[in-house]
């Protein structure tokens, strides 16, 4: 019998491509957001997963849980702290709450590379510390977990807060590309479809209670990656660098963190950093 999963977030960017390979699959997907879906052949329940009665009720008869819905970007959350703290901490420890009632078979949640760092501020720390909240909800009632850490998405249906969405759109437009501090900082883009299909592993029972971290095998420096795309977008636009405007806790990519080969079990991406990116940009011409 097909399995029943519930994604929460499953209207959002990342959300709404693993939507797509769970439905390719053949599962039975609820998805649990506040906007509507991307797609209309999917149970769709509205609203919050700070609603516990709705989240409940969200959880019925439901196999497994994509737990992706989140205060999402790292920009925001200066200007919505407690929000980012009771959505991301206490809407997942909600969702374990009713798994553990409803005995779910296995939680899996959507966390962040930034984990292995000290950049990002509360949106690090609601990640970090739900990934911790999983882990004890494992030992303590044996709710089988898998966490996967991804870097950054870039793609289709994107929130258009990435380097990658921002300078392609600029470039495209002849538009000069904002670079905000020296152009150093390096990012690992993974292309949205790849990670989506990447986040099947947690599917397997071989990711039981891991945590597997999905990026590209080569982070980018953000000055390489805008000359790269004003190349492809066969772009007139210049590069402006704004020192000042530097982020103080900006995140800087470090290779330690790619996914180890046995945990991939598999998983090849589909597309490297110039084909995907000449696939997103083709999309706009
Ligand atoms: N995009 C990335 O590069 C990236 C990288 C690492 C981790 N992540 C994580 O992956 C997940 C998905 O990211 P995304 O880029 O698709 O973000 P997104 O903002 O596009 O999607 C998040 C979804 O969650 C929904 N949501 C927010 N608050 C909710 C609430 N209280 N109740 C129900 N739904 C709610 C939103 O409506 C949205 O559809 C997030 O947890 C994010 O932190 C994203």
């Amino acid at each position: 019998m097909s399995k029943n999963i519930l994604v929460t977030g499953g209207c959002g960017f990342i959300g709404s491509h693993i939507v797509d390979c769970l439905v390719k699959k053949k599962f039975n997907v609820t998805i649990l957001d506040l906007i509507l879906p991307k797609r209309k052949d999917v149970k769709f329940i509205k609203g919050s997963i700070l609603n516990k009665p709705l989240v409940d009720k969200s959880l019925k008869n439901i196999d497994f849980v994509f737990h992706l819905a989140a205060v999402s970007d790292v920009n925001k959350v200066k200007n919505i702290p407690s929000k980012t703290i009771e959505t991301n901490i206490i809407g997942t420890t909600n969702l374990l709450e009713a798994a553990r009632k409803k005995k779910i078979k296995k939680f899996i949640f959507a966390s962040s590379y930034y984990s292995y760092g000290d950049a990002g501020n509360l949106y690090t720390t609601s990640k970090t510390a739900s990934e911790l909240v999983i882990k004890n909800y494992n030992l303590l009632f044996g709710i089988e977990y898998t966490i996967i850490r991804y870097s950054t998405a870039y793609g289709p249906r994107n929130r258009n807060v990435d380097a990658i969405s921002i300078f392609v759109d600029r470039a495209l437009k002849n538009l000069n590309l904002i670079i905000l501090g020296d152009g150093n900082q390096k990012r690992n883009y993974v292309h949205v479809e790849d990670l989506a299909k990447g986040s099947m592993i947690a599917l397997n029972k071989k990711s039981k209670n891991k945590t597997l971290t999905l990026t590209s095998k080569k982070s980018i420096k953000i000055i390489s990656l805008a000359k790269i795309i004003l190349n492809l977008a066969k772009s007139k636009s210049k590069i402006i660098f704004n020192k000042k405007r530097k982020r103080f806790d900006d995140f800087t990519s470090s290779d330690k963190y790619f996914i180890k080969k046995k945990d991939l079990f598999g998983w090849k991406p589909k597309y490297n950093l110039k084909t995907g990116l000449k696939q997103y940009i083709k999309m706009f011409s």
